[in-house]
């Protein structure tokens, strides 16, 4: 990642922390809305959300309060106990879903282990002793041993080895190579993706390809996991990205935007996977946490009582036009895609500086699968924020496919 020289610190200090992520030159010290400031006193728009994370922006004022008196009253107290938030936020859950139980841990990549499990008990309860999950190219679900091996991306996995094996792996949109796998592979007891590839992206899954999948679960006793870590949770201005396509899945991961901001996971289940796990086959220590759950709870509260699937839908579409308007057939821009406030801008070659670029001209943003431009703000973005993420951004995408790459 190249970094502007105003963003380089002034002296580099040996670090303490393992050297495991890129990073910009400057720390964020504190936010308000979808606005943050560095340790210099620098402001930047926040169209990153903390990748997808920060669903209510930074320091709401209805979230802080809520997590201020958790913090007062419990914040861990172990699986050994009833646990009331964790009744509270499957009920929401379950209730948004149309889904019937939820399991919680703390990330992305323990939901979608969770999941995985799932699957492969589904397939030992009926008698398949080597269980194959059909995944996909380009997918994304994480950094353990079992969700890179289910990641499309020779990236993630190179130095890994041996990979977990029971994968198979297809093209997203493809329904005839499903098919092909459905006719050959009598061992597949579940499709695993996501409804819109995050990390890969910014891919969709289209509805027609969703519900022919749905099809082909039911046709063979398969479990459908849709992965809606990045995509769930209100970001396409539904709760969950599939219900645009009226189906529903039996295991659903979710994450990052589940707590705002606070660590928590969840695996929501259907009646058809519900009851594979049992005492003892699965568990966390932090997982479901009066903390997180509260973090949770609250989130799905005031995301109902603040209208935020509405503002996702309204905003995000504002956004991918004022994209359109100013980039449309600008030369190397190459496909604006996404839905809601989940956006893909590709250009047609990798663009990772423009990180630093965007950070240096007051913009958070990410790049992903290297000529992926991707905005995640805070569900809570206004008009006249999507207006300005504009402003920035179409300048600097310009002015970059203008310049040529360097020798
Ligand atoms: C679709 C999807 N699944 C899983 C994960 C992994 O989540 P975590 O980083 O919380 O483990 C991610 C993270 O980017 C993701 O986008």
């Amino acid at each position: 990642m190249n970094a502007p020289e105003a963003l380089k610190p002034a002296t580099a200090t040996p670090s303490h922390v393992m050297n495991t992520y890129g990073r910009l030159p400057f720390a964020l010290s504190h936010g308000r809305g979808c606005r943050v400031w560095d340790t210099e006193g620098r402001e930047y728009l926040d169209a990153l959300g903390g990748i997808a994370v920060n669903t209510l922006g930074h320091a709401h004022p209805k979230l802080v309060p809520a997590l201020q008196e958790q913090i007062g009253k419990l914040i861990h107290c172990s699986n050994y106990y009833q646990a009331p938030l964790q009744e509270q936020l499957a009920t929401t859950l379950c209730e948004l879903s149309g889904l019937s139980n939820a399991f919680f841990c703390n990330s992305g990549l323990e939901a979608n282990e969770a999941a995985l499990k799932i699957a492969r008990k589904f397939g030992h309860d009926k008698g398949i002793d080597r269980p194959e999950i059909i995944v996909y190219e380009k997918a994304f679900h994480g950094r353990s041993i079992a969700t890179l091996s289910a990641t499309g991306n020779p990236k993630v996995q190179a130095g890994f080895g041996p990979l977990v094996e029971g994968f198979v792996r297809v093209p997203l949109n493809d329904a005839a190579a499903i098919a092909e796998v459905a006719n050959t592979r009598p061992n597949v007891v579940a499709v695993f993706l996501e409804v819109i590839q995050g990390e890969g992206g910014v891919n969709p899954a289209t509805v027609d390809y969703l519900q022919a999948v749905r099809r082909l679960c039911d046709e063979n006793d398969w479990l459908l996991m849709l992965d809606e870590v990045q995509c769930g949770i209100g970001r396409t201005g539904k709760w969950f990205a599939h219900q645009w396509a009226g189906i529903r899945p039996d295991v659903m991961p979710l994450a990052k935007g589940l707590g705002s901001g606070v660590p928590v996971g969840a695996v929501v289940c259907g009646p058809r996977a519900a009851h594979v796990l049992g005492p003892g086959n699965h568990g966390t220590t932090f997982g479901g946490n009066p903390l997180a759950m509260r973090a949770g709870v609250e989130t799905l509260r005031i995301m109902q009582e603040d209208g935020l699937l509405h503002n996702a839908a309204t905003v995000g579409a504002a956004l991918k036009a004022g994209l359109a308007r100013e980039l449309g057939g600008v030369a190397g821009v190459v496909d604006l895609r996404g839905q809601g406030l989940m956006i893909g801008l590709e250009l047609g070659r990798p663009c990772g500086e423009l990180l630093g670029r965007a950070a240096e001209a007051g913009l958070l943003i990410s790049v992903t699968a290297e000529r992926v431009i991707r905005l995640v703000p805070p569900l809570i973005l206004s008009l006249a924020e999507a207006e300005r993420v504009v402003a920035i951004l179409a300048p600097l995408v310009r002015d970059f496919l203008a310049t040529p790459p360097k020798a």
